[in-house]
């Protein structure tokens, strides 16, 4: 079938109780790993790419690979860029063919944040494609956006109200502990403050920097109303560090025989989500 909004899927999940994950494409073998995966275990998948990825991949080769990969699908895809900058970003994947976007005004002063996430809604809504937008800043890094430790905010709830009440955004990334990258030290997620939001607002919120939260933590966020799950670092590890095992042996030197089982590698860990995430068996 052909590339689904973003909102069917987590309307979906919302009322289901579980998370759908937003998976990183950074290549191509990380798509057909995602979709693979999502194929066996029957799942709803969100791929995302980020701006990097795009620059990395080319926009016309990463819609045309995605449209490709949900069209042959088994189950409901999603195209959604991740961490929109800015609206002209916004748009311009929406005229390529993305299903979803996130608009990420974070780092802008609160009403900013809303005048830019609804200028973004108008234009998106109008063509069927669904809107993510952030509240409070996520810590670390991802491509090219860093957040200091002590620059990242935890979601204020009652901004959160507002927010949704001020938007008709589809999903809410919010910050609760979480950082995107490879963790300093243990995460400490506010599960008070994500029992607080979800009690106050009833979008899909979204967990970003989910690769090194432990499953327990995971398993607790879903509980407590969380529906979109993000990933990528902990892809990149496993597709990397099967590589570097592969090219252990000098005597390797095709592409396809050291991309090929990175794939394969990515592909368990994005199943090992899937499942631990509840959307297996919900496409
Ligand atoms: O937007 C993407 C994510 O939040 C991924 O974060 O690389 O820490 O898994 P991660
Ligand atoms: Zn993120």
């Amino acid at each position: 079938m052909s590339l689904v909004p973003m909102s069917d899927i987590l309307e979906k999940a919302n009322k289901g109780g579980y998370a759908v994950g937003g998976f990183n494409m950074n290549n191509l073998e990380a798509l057909q790993a995602i979709i693979e995966a999502a194929e066996e275990e029957n799942s709803p998948v969100i791929v995302q790419a980020s701006e990097g990825a795009i620059r990395y991949i080319d926009m016309e080769y990463a819609v045309a690979m995605a449209k490709a990969a949900g069209e042959k699908a088994s189950v409901p895809v999603a195209l959604h860029l991740d961490h929109g900058s800015n609206f002209e970003k916004t748009i311009q994947c929406i005229r390529n063919g993305f299903s979803s976007v996130m608009i990420d005004g974070s780092k802008l002063p609160f009403e900013e944040n809303i005048d830019v996430t609804n200028k973004v809604i108008e234009a998106a809504h109008a063509v069927g494609v669904s809107v993510e937008a952030e509240l409070g800043k996520i810590g670390g890094t991802e491509d090219d956006h860093t957040v200091e430790d002590k620059a990242a905010t935890m979601t204020d709830p009652d901004e959160a109200v507002e927010f949704i009440e001020k938007t008709d955004v589809d999903a809410l990334a919010i910050a609760i502990g979480t950082a995107h990258g490879v963790y300093k030290g243990d995460p400490e997620l506010d599960f008070d403050r994500l029992k607080t939001i979800n009690e106050k607002v009833d979008i899909p919120l979204v967990l970003h920097g989910a690769s090194g939260v432990p499953n327990d933590d995971i398993a607790k966020a879903i509980e407590l109303g969380i529906n979109k799950i993000n990933v990528n670092t902990a892809f990149q590890q496993a597709f990397t560090a099967k590589m570097r095992e592969v090219l252990e042996d000098p005597d390797v030197y095709d592409p396809r025989k050291i991309c090929g089982p990175a794939r394969d590698a990515m592909k368990e860990k994005v199943i090992e989500k899937i499942r631990l995430f509840g959307s297996n068996d919900k496409a």
